[in-house]
């Protein structure tokens, strides 16, 4: 079947699984382009760039399943720890990505929103990310979070000082900090906890991304490298995840 706006574009096939069982947030770990390149002798650089397209059709895939939430690790604060070209060509390459699919992505009916720490990540990449939030502002078909220059532990640490600062004006009130309270101090405290987190690549961690908000995701590994993700992936975590026993710590 084709898409009827891209005849060239396959038409996505979700698969059909009740509303209650589908994640309402997704987090992807968009992990595994620098060994997808190598292993190609290309560039690390070139696996990046494919994760653009890649990335785009996990946006359709969440769509066509229903996802209100889908947050995209793209940039941790550890990743400033790479090579200097490496960071410097990830930089612009967010930036780029941004303004070219800014318009797509409002098209669809999505809202972008940013999470991550404002120090150190480049100034040209922090007006695109507010340009598409902006732009996007009153989309309601789904929410994507740009995850860049994120850090679960920084995001805790600047709650942490916002919230400091609110005690000491008389603002906040030591015993009235709850967990309800600690998520408003969130970069994004619109978003709902983590229902799939989910990380291609074959790594089996989740290198500081949103701790707060994954406390009883559904994990779930997957053995391809993200340039090589398809939304057959994103159908097949969701379907996983579907067959999952979620408890919550309770009994049934
Ligand atoms: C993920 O791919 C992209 C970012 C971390 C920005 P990697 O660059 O980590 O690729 P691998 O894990 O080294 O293969
Ligand atoms: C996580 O991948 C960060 C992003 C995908 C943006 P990394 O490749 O940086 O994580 P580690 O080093 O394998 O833990
Ligand atoms: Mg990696």
């Amino acid at each position: 079947m084709t898409h009827p706006e891209n005849p060239q574009k396959l038409a996505l096939n979700p698969p059909e699984i009740p509303a209650d069982f589908i994640p309402r947030h997704v987090a992807l770990v968009m992990d595994g382009n620098g060994r997808w390149a190598q292993d190609r002798g290309m560039e690390r650089t070139e696996g990046h760039k494919r994760g653009e397209a890649v990335l785009m059709d996990a946006v359709d895939a969440c769509l066509a399943l229903g996802v209100e939430y889908l947050s995209a690790y793209a940039f941790s604060t550890e990743n400033w720890r790479r090579a200097r070209g490496e960071v410097r060509f990830l930089m612009g390459f967010n930036r780029d990505v941004l303004r070219r699919q800014r318009d797509v992505l409002h098209e669809k009916g999505v809202r972008v929103v940013w999470a991550g720490r404002r120090p150190r990540l480049w100034r040209s990449v922090i007006r695109e990310l507010e340009e598409a939030e902006r732009l996007t502002a009153n989309n309601t078909r789904m929410t994507l979070v740009m995850c860049v220059n994120y850090g679960g532990r920084a995001e805790l640490v600047d709650a942490m000082k916002k919230m400091a600062e609110d005690v000491k004006r008389g603002e906040l009130s030591p015993s009235d900090i709850s967990e309800k309270q600690v998520a408003r101090y969130l970069y994004d405290p619109g978003m709902p906890d983590v229902d799939l987190f989910l990380r291609p690549s074959g790594e089996k961690r989740t290198s500081n991304f949103l701790l707060w908000q994954s406390a009883y995701a559904e994990m779930v590994y997957q053995d391809v490298l993200f340039p090589d993700f398809t939304p057959q992936h994103m159908f097949d975590a969701v379907l996983e995840y579907a067959r999952r026993d979620r408890r919550f710590g309770g009994t049934k």
